[in-house]
């Protein structure tokens, strides 16, 4: 194609002009997407390999999401709480099914869901564990990413994410991650809750050590203090399991869900626990007008449905494997380190080569798609629909923009 008769340049500037520059992304404009594949408004084909950040996990447009938000679409698509309809019983009872627990509690965002926990922590740890009032802290880990929110970012340790957006809100205390022995040491008689991510995804997929979590577990029942899980971006079927908790045996108080949950179409988080920590709720204390509402029930129960096969649990695990070892053969050729999960790869690139934003723009020019991260990690999180041959091409293109 001649280049000046391309559509994405004068795109990306008009992208830009009324926009806020809360974020820098890709030169590509993309008007049309199916699974694995997106196709830009010069018709240009790309692998998606960052997957909405995990939201879209069964990739773009599944068949059977789409069907489900269409049909809903021509029946009912909002209520509000104040009612109940039709939809919203069969998504709750499935999803805490999926979570085996009791309760769930839907929201919209990840970070609502995140606010949701620590309300219902706080709430908890007054009414249930005797923390004097106005007291109860909270543990959390550093390098985390929960969401964006005044409160979550308190707790940030990431200063692009935090300065200059205070005054901050109290109690919360943040310890290294991997760290047990600073983890007992921080908590105390007002601890109601340890919130941690499994993998901490935008920190740049960093698993913990082995041990870790079951650790945090029996820390956490030994000391009477809720286990908070944020899988929004390690669960549902992103690791290998339906949670990343699961692999080391770890069965959390609360998991905090989103992204996948809403299929990619609508967004879509909740809350799952048990009775004797959600129930501290009554009507009027906590709420959202667009959480539950009956078209992200019908995507979500499907959603839901999907991972009750354990077939997109099982294809992360195994196509993660040979991303895993694709990628692990380029150590000492241009990569220095490859971590992760299932369809989950951190990537650190020898900082001398390129960063990491170079090289996701030199990844974009070869067809692939996918996201830097502080400085010289790329991500990778393909939809879980993606097939040998497409890992295989992902591996060859970040083969080729190493060799420069
Ligand atoms: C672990 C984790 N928690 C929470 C969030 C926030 O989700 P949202 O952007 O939907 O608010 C994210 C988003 O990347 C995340 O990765």
């Amino acid at each position: 194609m001649i280049e000046d008769m391309l559509r994405t340049p004068a795109a990306v500037q008009d992208a830009e002009r009324h926009t806020a520059h809360n974020y820098h992304p890709l030169p590509v404009v993309i008007s049309s997407a199916e699974g694995a594949w997106v196709t830009d408004v010069d018709g240009r084909r790309y692998l998606d390999c960052l997957a909405g950040y995990s939201a879209l996990n069964f990739g773009h447009r599944h068949p059977t999401l789409i069907a489900a938000a269409h049909a809903q679409l021509d029946k009912l698509t909002l209520t509000s709480r104040a009612f109940i309809h039709d939809q919203f019983a069969d998504f709750c009872r499935e999803l805490a099914a999926l979570c085996g627990k009791d309760l769930v509690l839907p929201m919209n965002t990840g970070a609502e869901a995140v606010e949701t926990g620590i309300k219902v922590a706080r709430k908890w740890g007054y009414q249930v564990k005797g923390v004097p009032g106005g007291q109860a802290n909270i543990v959390v880990a550093e390098g985390n990413f929960h969401g964006r929110t005044t409160t979550i970012v308190s707790f940030s340790t990431d200063e692009d994410a935090r300065a200059d957006f205070g005054p901050y809100t109290p109690g919360f205390r943040v310890v290294p991650y991997g760290d047990l022995a600073a983890l007992a040491e921080a908590i105390d008689e007002h601890t109601v809750a340890v919130l941690l991510e499994p993998i901490q995804g935008e920190q740049g997929v960093v698993v913990p050590p082995e041990g870790y979590l079951p650790g945090v577990r029996r820390l956490c029942t030994e000391r009477d203090v809720l286990f908070i899980a944020d899988e929004i971006q390690s669960g549902l079927g992103r690791t290998g399991t339906t949670f990343a908790c699961e692999q080391e045996g770890v069965v959390p108080d609360m998991y905090l869900l989103g992204k996948a949950l809403g299929g990619g179409i609508v967004p879509v988080s909740a809350v799952a626990a048990d009775t004797d920590v959600l129930g501290v709720l009554r009507p009027g204390q906590h709420g959202s007008t667009f959480g539950g509402n009956p078209l992200a029930c019908a995507v979500a129960t499907e959603v839901v449905r999907l991972l009750a096969t354990g077939e997109f649990q099982r294809r992360s695990a195994d196509l993660g494997e040979r991303l895993h070892a694709g990628l692990r053969g380029l150590i000492g050729k241009g990569l220095v380190a490859v971590r992760g999960r299932g369809l989950w790869v951190g990537l650190d690139l020898d900082p001398s080569l390129m960063s990491g934003r170079e090289a996701c723009e030199r990844l974009m020019e070869r067809g692939v798609l996918a996201k830097d991260t502080h400085g010289s990690t790329i991500r990778l999180a393909p939809p879980l629909v993606i097939t040998e041959e497409e890992i295989d091409h992902a591996v060859a293109q970040v083969a080729a923009v190493l060799a420069g």
